[in-house]
């Protein structure tokens, strides 16, 4: 039985913002998503996030995105790590034999789910009451040290403000991410004073319990210290972030999928890409998009909640959001499909044509320069240049349905509701408001007249009219 205690009421002034600290975003998740989805990969049962500063605020967004799994504990003042842990267990049932706790940061995003499982595992074979994550810092101002015994057990943390000059000589610094057993966590937080310099219930004092308790206090050192740095301004925000998209980009590319600049190719946590796909610079892919194998898609395209079949290609700059496309289909450049847009298999969009609630079927295409809303176009159809269906009339949405092999001419305007029956053939420049017949060619425009000869005359009254204009002035 693991509960998590996710601590994120701290105030996080140096982030210079209106927003709260562990709102701000690295790969699309906010901070505290990242402990709170680590817990949830650890099976963890309560998740408790602990909040304090702009509470309201912080709770709200963190149950809209994980609805149903967590927990919130009130922190109204911050008198310590120790104090929002108590606040943090409060509301449970009382620690039953075996449980543990884990206690992560709201604002620390890159801790590995190794790591954590590491900690599981030190405790599943020394019996420890506390594990501790530590770090070798090279400067270590600021953090708690680990001070060890003479045999190098662990025997407490101290604290920068509170350490001698010998104590802050010591490298090795606690993280503040531990893994507790239930019983022993709620016994020892019973017993937390605030004398110390900064008059806070500090939960490092947790760990010196442990050393005296006759299981002892351990400890799993990180590798890498970026696994355990919060992020407390923006330019950490930052490197964090662009750490966090190496490594996932490396992922990536040894699973196949060819990233030509890594560096400048944003790829969210959720998203899946098969392999032989590749991503040019610049190219965003957010939410829970999904891309087949042998896909293209080129510098500066953002797709969101996508679902992209195989050997599709994406041309530069297009955008797409919750739309779907099969198989072979060719999008953009410069297309943008917004939900509920379908392309079927091997149909073109091209530059400059915009797609919502709109199915183009297979086969079929829409090259240049169109609205398709809340329309069908069947298999084979092709939409001229200029095409614009005319869903709204200020009030409601209708739909237009557009059968298979129909040709649309160039800059047409179909006013919805609208059905053109399958082959019919559609004149350029045709206003549409009834329905079209299959197979029949429809105009809805004015037919051309011609007067012969009639030009030069023309010109000749045009001269005139102006010389008369400039005589007057
Ligand atoms: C704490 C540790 C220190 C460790 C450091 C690592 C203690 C006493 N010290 O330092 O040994 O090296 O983390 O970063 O635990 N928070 C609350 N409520 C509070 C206080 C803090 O929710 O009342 C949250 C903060 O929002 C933050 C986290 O706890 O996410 C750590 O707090 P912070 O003040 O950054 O850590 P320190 O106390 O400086
Ligand atoms: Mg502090």
């Amino acid at each position: 039985m693991l509960t998590t205690v996710i601590l994120a009421a701290g105030q996080g002034t140096r982030m210079k913002s209106g927003r709260a600290k562990v709102l701000h975003e690295i790969a699309g998740l906010p901070l505290a998503a990242f402990p709170i989805r680590l817990a949830i990969a650890l099976g963890s049962d309560p998740i408790v996030v602990v909040v304090g500063h702009q509470a309201a605020d912080v709770e709200a967004a963190l149950a809209r995105r994980f609805p149903g799994k967590l927990r919130f504990a009130l922190q109204a003042q911050q008198l310590g790590t120790g104090h929002a842990v108590m606040e943090g267990m409060k509301g449970l049932p009382p620690a039953a034999p075996h449980s543990r706790v884990l206690i992560l940061y709201g604002d620390v995003p890159l801790l590995s789910l190794a790591t954590v499982q590491e900690l599981g595992r030190v405790m599943d074979q020394g019996g420890h009451a506390l594990v501790a994550v530590t770090m070798k810092m090279a400067d270590p101002t600021g953090y708690g040290r680990i001070v060890r015994d003479s045999a190098g057990r662990v025997e407490r943390v101290v604290e920068h403000k509170d350490a001698s000059p010998a104590e802050r000589a010591i490298d090795e610094t606690n993280a503040g991410i531990y893994l507790v057993d239930g019983a022993f966590l709620a016994a020892s937080l019973g017993k937390l004073t605030n004398q110390n310099a900064q008059k806070e219930y500090y939960l490092t004092d947790v760990v010196a319990f442990a050393a005296q308790d006759p299981r002892g206090a351990a400890t799993v050192v990180v590798q890498d210290p970026m696994e355990v740095m919060g992020a407390n301004d923006r330019a950490q925000l930052a490197e964090l972030a662009a750490h966090d998209r190496a490594t996932r980009n490396r992922a990536l590319m040894l699973s196949g999928v060819t990233l030509i600049d890594p560096a400048v190719t944003y790829v969210e946590p959720d998203v899946v890409i098969g392999k032989d796909s590749c991503l040019g610079p610049g190219v965003h892919l957010r939410g829970k998009t999904r891309i087949g194998e042998r896909v293209r898609i080129d510098t500066g395209s953002i797709l969101t909640d996508a679902t992209i079949g195989d050997d599709v290609e994406i041309r530069a700059h297009s955008i797409l959001e919750e739309a779907t496309v099969e198989r072979g289909a060719i999008i953009g450049p410069f297309a943008r499909l917004r939900p509920g847009a379908e392309v079927m298999e091997e149909a073109h969009v091209g530059n400059f044509v915009e797609l919502k609630k709109a199915r183009l079927g297979k086969g079929a295409k829409a090259n240049h320069l169109a609205y398709l809303g809340d329309a069908t176009i069947g298999a084979g159809a092709n939409v001229g240049a200029g095409t614009i269906t005319c869903n709204y009339d200020g009030y409601g949405k209708y739909l237009t349905e557009i059968g298979e092999g129909v040709f649309v001419g160039s800059n047409s305007t179909l006013v919805a509701p609208l059905k053109i029956g399958a082959g019919a053939y559609v004149a350029a420049g045709s206003t549409l408001t009834d329905e079209v017949k299959p197979n029949s060619l429809a105009f809805g425009r004015a037919r051309q007249t011609e007067k012969l000869d009639r030009a030069p005359a023309l010109r000749r009254e045009a001269e005139a009219k102006a010389a008369e204009q400039k005589k007057k002035k």
